[in-house]
C-alpha cells in the first residue's frame, strides 16, 4: 500500500474537476482558468452555509461561463453544518488561541467532504479551490481532499496561476467575458468569509494590528455602544450537549443558530479584534464576528457548570487547546480528532438542561441554570444549617494530608522563598 505523489499536472493530466465555487469574481476566473489552462471539464458545487448569498446568481454565472447544468452542484448545507460539524466542535468549547470560535475552520471539511461526494459521483479525478497560498484554508481543504480520497489530484490556483496582481486578475476576466460587478473594479479593501457561525474579514486595510477596525467592517452585529439600553433575557436547552430550543421553543439547529444571531446581533455580541498564529508560521489580524456562536459557547459553559463532574470538566478543558488547534490546523478528519471527539461526546451524557442568558450591549452573562441532571446540591453547599449532608470536621484531616509534603518540605529544604 502506498500512495503516489503526482503533479504538478500538465494539460491532459485532469479529465475532470470539481471546483468550490462562490460565483464571484475569484473563483469565476478559477472555473476559465482551468478550463483554459488544462483543458479539462469543470463542476461546480455552491454550497449554502448561510454565508447570506442567493445561490440563484452562482447558478446563473456558472451556465453563462459554459458550465452544463448537470455538471452544476448547489447544495444548502446549512442543517448539516451546524449538527455534524458546529455542535460536535462547540461540545468541546473550542476556542483557538484562547479566543477564536473557529467559524471558518469548521466550514471547510465540510466543503470538502462535499467535493469529494461529488467527484465519486461525477467520475472526477480532481478537485480545486480559491484559498491563496498563504492562508490556513488551503491546509484544511487538502487536508480532507486526501483524508477521503487519497488518489485525489489537487489543483489550487493561487500558488499556480501568473495573476498575482488584481490589474491580471481582471484582464484575464476581461479577455474572457467573465463579467465583473462595479464594486468589483476597484481593489476589495478586505477579504471577506461569512457563513451561519461567523462571519471574518481580513487583510488590506486591517493588515495594521494597530489600526482599530473601522465600524463599516462591521456586518452582521451593531456595535455595542448602539445596542438597547434594555437587557434581553433568553433561554437556551440542551439535550446531551447541544442546543435544542430557545425561549423553550425547539428549533432545529440551524434555525437555533440563526435565531441566536439575530439575538446577538441586535445586541452588538460576538465582535473580536484578534491577532492569530496561522498554520503556516506567519501572525495575522482578523476581525471577526460570531454573535449567535458566543451565546452558544456561553450557555454551554453554563449548562455544563451544573451537570459535568469536576473531573471530567477539568480533563475536558486539558484537552480542548488541543482539539481547537487540530480543527484550526485543518485535521478535522484525523484519528486524533475522532479521538478526541469521542471522549468529548461521552462527557456530555448528562449535559442536559436550561440556562438563562441576559444580553446587553455586547456582554452574554449566565444568570440562571437547571438540570434534572444537575449536580449541583444546595442542601451541601448551603451556609446555613446542612441537616447532616456534609461533616465540616472531616475538613481538617483533608486539609492535613495535603499540607502534609509542604511541611515536610518546609522542614527539609526551607520551604517556599520568604
Ligand atoms: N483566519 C481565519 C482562519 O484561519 C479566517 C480565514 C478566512 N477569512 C477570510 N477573511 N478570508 O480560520
Amino acid at each position: 500500500m502506498s500512495v503516489t505523489y503526482t503533479g504538478p499536472y500538465k494539460k491532459g493530466d485532469i479529465k475532470k474537476v470539481v471546483l468550490a465555487y462562490s460565483g464571484g469574481l475569484d473563483t469565476s476566473v478559477i472555473l476559465k482558468w482551468l478550463q483554459t489552462t488544462y483543458g479539462c471539464e469543470v463542476v461546480t458545487f455552491t454550497a449554502d452555509l448561510g454565508q447570506g448569498e442567493e445561490l440563484g446568481p452562482a447558478r446563473k454565472k456558472a451556465e453563462m461561463l459554459g458550465i452544463k447544468p448537470k455538471n452544476i452542484y448547489m447544495d444548502d448545507v446549512r442543517e448539516e453544518f451546524v449538527k455534524d460539524f458546529v455542535f460536535p466542535m462547540f461540545r468541546a468549547n473550542a476556542l483557538y488561541e484562547g479566543q477564536y470560535l473557529l467559524g471558518s475552520s469548521i466550514a471547510r471539511p465540510l466543503i470538502a467532504k462535499r467535493q469529494i461526494e461529488i467527484a465519486r459521483e461525477v467520475g472526477a479525478d480532481a478537485v480545486a479551490h480559491g484559498a491563496t497560498g498563504k492562508g490556513n484554508d488551503q491546509v484544511r481543504f487538502e487536508l480532507a481532499y486526501y483524508a477521503l480520497k487519497p488518489d485525489i489530484k489537487v489543483i489550487a490556483p493561487w500558488r499556480e496561476w501568473e495573476l498575482s496582481s488584481r490589474t491580471k486578475l481582471l484582464e484575464f476576466a476581461e479577455k474572457n467575458q467573465i463579467p465583473i460587478a462595479k464594486d468589483k473594479r476597484g481593489e476589495a479593501p478586505f477579504s471577506i468569509d461569512a457563513n451561519l457561525l461567523h462571519s471574518s474579514s481580513e487583510g488590506k486595510i486591517l493588515e495594521d494590528p494597530w489600526e482599530e477596525a473601522d465600524e463599516s467592517v462591521y456586518q452582521r452585529t451593531i456595535s455595542p455602544e448602539d445596542a438597547p439600553d434594555k437587557a434581553t433575557y433568553i433561554t437556551v436547552d440542551f439535550e446531551k450537549g447541544d442546543a435544542t430550543a430557545v425561549d423553550g421553543k425547539k428549533m432545529s439547529p440551524a434555525t437555533l443558530l440563526t435565531r441566536l444571531n439575530e439575538l446577538g446581533k441586535k445586541n452588538g455580541i460576538g465582535r473580536l479584534d484578534l491577532v492569530e498564529n496561522r498554520f503556516v508560521g506567519m501572525k495575522s489580524r482578523g476581525i471577526y464576528e460570531t454573535p449567535g456562536g458566543t451565546i452558544l459557547h456561553a450557555a454551554h459553559r453554563g449548562i455544563e457548570s451544573i451537570t459535568l463532574d469536576r473531573g471530567a470538566g477539568h480533563l475536558k478543558d486539558e484537552l480542548m487547546p488541543k482539539y481547537a488547534e487540530l480543527v484550526y490546523f485543518g485535521f478535522w478528519f484525523s484519528p486524533e480528532r475522532e479521538m478526541l471527539q469521542a471522549l468529548i461526546d461521552k462527557s456530555q451524557e448528562n449535559v442536559s438542561g436550561t440556562v438563562r442568558l441576559k444580553l446587553y450591549k455586547g456582554n452574554t452573562s449566565v444568570v440562571g441554570r437547571k438540570s434534572p441532571k444537575s449536580l449541583y446540591s444546595m442542601k451541601t453547599v448551603t451556609f446555613e444549617d446542612d441537616q447532616g449532608a456534609y461533616d465540616q470536621r472531616d475538613a481538617e484531616g483533608f486539609i492535613k494530608l495535603n499540607a502534609l509534603r509542604l511541611r515536610l518540605r518546609a522542614l527539609g529544604q526551607g520551604g517556599p522563598k520568604r
